[in-house]
Parts: structure tokens; C-alpha cells; sequence
């Protein structure tokens, strides 16, 4: 799926975020499926990156890492093994990679062949997130056709309109000093790298190679690859297993972490402190980011170790709807990425990235926000998700101006 050197370059990039001089948008899909699998859907997320990329580039004058949670984001841990409806037990869904997400007994049981479906999916993807990233739709003298049409005529996408007329100005103003996108790559092509959760060490394994140039392993199935919050055990299969790989690797930190265990995965994962290595996934929900988040980060900075700060305001903040939903409220997402912000400035260190589950589809699957005024009456709208409820492409530009500024 990828190349070595492309997860080489991608670390390079993080390293940057992890000294403050870029910015990391990681998002897509809580799981991606085989049934809502179209070259549209893809495209709109790819879209929505490059909104919010331009949105937070134009106002902290940042460069924009970009990668998706796709092509090959399948696998989920669940909390319980177990799934219960109408006084009927099944065992859990566990991602199209694995088993289907009908409740019967047949769909539920593991089925080895659905890995290979998922690495064909993932190729084709792969594939088109190639080919919109360097075939036009990412040149900057197009940013007003990456509005996505649902949000044009809303005050959200007038702000973006807005913003576009200003690169417009600036494009042309280049373009009369000579610089066009057709004499600079820059300007023309973009690069989204691609990430999965690596918790089906069944297919991960068959993907890992070693490199021809530097004689390392790499896993092929993505550019970078994270570790849950269930999995991170220091004495577990994926800690043994990322410390083999050189690709840049994510962990997942959510509230039951430890200072001095963080301290000691870190020093699993990345023994030569390695900058651009290891991305900590910070995901402790709003309500408790300040009290248990300065200690972590004290005690990783006191140990003089590299890592790439990024947070998650999403799988720390689940709540159920009054309407039986399982929803996420986007004033407790904004917050939570606000206190994490806080909480760097006040420590002097640097807030890297963000982490979010979305897409760039007109959902209703997460409540709030004043551009898409979503309650718990109408989630049951356009509630599509395979797995945990994503911000719609509304919403993610929304976090986008107001993290922004
Ligand atoms: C996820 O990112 O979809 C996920 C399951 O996260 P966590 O491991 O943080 O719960
Ligand atoms: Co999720």
C-alpha cells in the first residue's frame, strides 16, 4: 500500500509538528465499512481536509500535516465481547475486517477472507487518494471548489467563500511574480498520508516488510499506524509488535494512564527518543482533560522525551442521546481541544495536532454547534456510522475556524 520512504517523510513532517512548526489534522472514519465504500465519499473527506487545512493555515500561517483514518482504518476493539438485543446474545461486531455488523448468529462469526476484501478495498482507496492528491483537485487555485455544495449557503461556507477570495488575491498576486502552479509543485499537489488502528496483528504481520534501502521493517498498510487505548499493555502483543516496525507510530492515552507507565511505553516505543516517532493520542474526555492530562505531561517532558502531542476530543466524550443514540455533544469536543491548547501554552510545550472522527458527509450523528444545530431528536436523521458517531463535514469546518482563531 505504501513505501517506506514515504512513512520516512511522513516522520519528518510529524517531527516538525512535535517542534511546533506544522500543524496535524488526523481524521476520518470511526471504522471504515464494505458497504459504504464509494469514490464520492472519499472525496468529500479528502475535500473537507484540504477546507480545514487551508482555514487553520491561513490563520496560524502553519503548514498542514494531513492524515486519514482510511484505507484500512476496519478493525474495532470493543468493551464487550458480547451484544445484547431483544434478549438475543451475539458476539460483538468487530469491524468488516472481521465479522458483519448484522445482528445473526452467521454474520457474527469471524470470517479470515474479509482481510483480504479489506486490502483490496484499502488499494483501491489508496488509489484514488493518489490520485486526487496530485491529478488537480488539490491545486490552491481551486479552493473554492473544495466547498462541499451542503455547506455553501450556509454562514459557515460564506466564511470559507470569504477566505477563498483572499487566496484568490493571493494566487494572482504570485501568479504576476511569475509563481503559478503550473512553475511550483507546492501549489499544485498536496500529500494525505494514510493510518489505522494496527489491532489485527493477523493482517498487519502479513503487511510488514523489510525495506530494500536501510534493511528495516516497515509496515506496508499504511503510512502510520497507532495502538488503542484497550491494546497498550506493557507487556502486550502490539507493544512487542510496534517496537519492531520504523514507521511513525501513535498511542492511544486515555484517563486509566499512569505518569510513570506513560514514561516507560514511551521509552519501549521510541528507545533513541527519535523525534517525529511516536504521536501520544491524548483522549480523556472534557470534563476530565485538567485534572488528569498536566501530571502525564509533566512527568514526559521532565524525562526530556521526543513525543508528538495530538488530541482526541472524541472517544473520551461519549454519551448516550435521550433518543437512545450513541452521540458525542460538539461543545464538549471544542472544549476538550481547548483545554488541551490551554494546558500546553500554560506548560510551555507544544500542542501538535488534533485527532478527530469525521466525515465529509452531511451526518447527523453528533448533536451541537451553531452551524449544524443537531439534537437529540434529529440524530436519527442521517445516522450512518459503522461504529462511533463523526462529526459531519460542518461541524469538522466549524472546529476548524473556531480552533483556529
Ligand atoms: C478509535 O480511535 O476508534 C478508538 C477505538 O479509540 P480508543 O482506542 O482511544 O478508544
Ligand atoms: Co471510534
Amino acid at each position: 500500500m505504501i513505501f517506506a520512504g514515504e512513512a520516512r517523510n511522513l516522520k519528518e513532517e510529524l517531527a516538525k509538528a512535535g517542534r511546533g512548526e506544522a500543524f496535524i489534522i488526523q481524521g476520518g472514519d470511526c471504522a471504515e465499512s464494505f458497504s459504504a465504500f464509494d469514490a464520492d465519499t472519499i472525496k468529500n473527506l479528502f475535500k473537507i481536509m484540504l477546507q480545514m487545512s487551508v482555514v487553520m493555515t491561513y490563520s496560524n500561517g502553519k503548514p498542514v500535516v494531513k492524515i486519514g483514518r482510511i484505507a484500512g482504518q476496519f478493525a474495532k476493539p470493543r468493551s464487550s465481547d458480547m451484544e445484547e438485543s431483544g434478549g438475543v446474545e451475539l458476539p460483538s461486531y468487530r469491524g468488516d475486517i472481521i465479522n458483519g455488523i448484522e445482528f445473526t448468529e452467521e454474520a457474527r462469526i469471524p470470517d479470515p477472507k474479509r482481510m483480504l476484501k479489506a486490502y483490496n478495498q484499502s488499494a483501491a482507496t489508496m488509489n484514488l487518494l493518489r490520485a486526487f492528491s496530485r491529478g488537480g483537485l488539490a491545486d490552491l487555485s481551486e479552493v473554492h471548489r473544495w466547498n462541499l455544495d451542503f455547506i455553501k449557503d450556509h454562514p459557515l461556507g460564506q466564511k470559507y467563500e470569504k477566505l477563498s477570495d483572499q487566496i484568490d488575491k493571493a494566487m494572482v498576486f504570485l501568479g504576476a511574480a511569475g509563481i503559478t502552479s503550473n512553475t511550483t509543485l507546492q501549489l499544485r499537489q498536496t500529500t494525505v498520508y494514510t493510518s489505522h488502528e494496527a489491532l489485527l496483528l493477523n493482517y498487519e504481520e502479513a503487511l510488514t516488510r523489510t525495506d530494500s534501502i536501510t534493511d528495516e521493517w516497515y509496515n506496508c498498510s499504511a503510512h502510520m499506524l497507532w495502538i488503542g487505548d484497550r491494546t497498550r499493555e506493557l507487556d502486550g502483543a502490539h507493544i512487542e509488535y510496534f517496537r519492531g516496525i520504523k514507521n511513525p507510530i501513535g498511542c492511544k492515552v486515555g484517563p486509566s494512564m499512569k505518569p510513570t507507565e506513560l514514561v516507560e511505553l514511551i521509552e519501549t516505543l521510541n528507545p533513541n527518543n527519535e523525534e517525529g516517532r511516536l504521536t501520544l493520542i491524548v483522549r480523556m474526555g472534557a470534563s476530565n482533560i485538567s485534572s488528569l492530562y498536566p501530571p502525564l505531561l509533566r512527568a514526559v517532558r521532565d524525562a526530556g522525551k521526543n513525543v508528538v502531542w495530538t488530541i482526541d476530543p472524541m472517544h473520551g466524550n461519549v454519551e448516550k442521546s435521550s433518543s437512545g443514540f450513541k452521540t458525542r455533544d460538539f461543545d464538549n469536543i471544542l472544549s476538550e481541544v481547548k483545554q488541551f491548547m490551554d494546558i500546553h501554552e500554560a506548560e510551555g510545550t507544544v500542542a501538535a495536532g488534533i485527532h478527530l472522527e469525521m466525515t465529509g458527509e452531511n451526518v447527523t450523528e453528533c448533536t451541537g454547534s451553531t452551524s449544524s444545530p443537531i439534537t437529540a431528536d434529529t440524530l436519527g436523521d442521517r445516522y450512518h456510522t459503522q461504529c462511533d458517531p463523526r462529526l459531519n463535514a460542518d461541524q469538522a469546518l466549524e472546529l476548524a475556524f473556531m480552533v483556529g482563531s
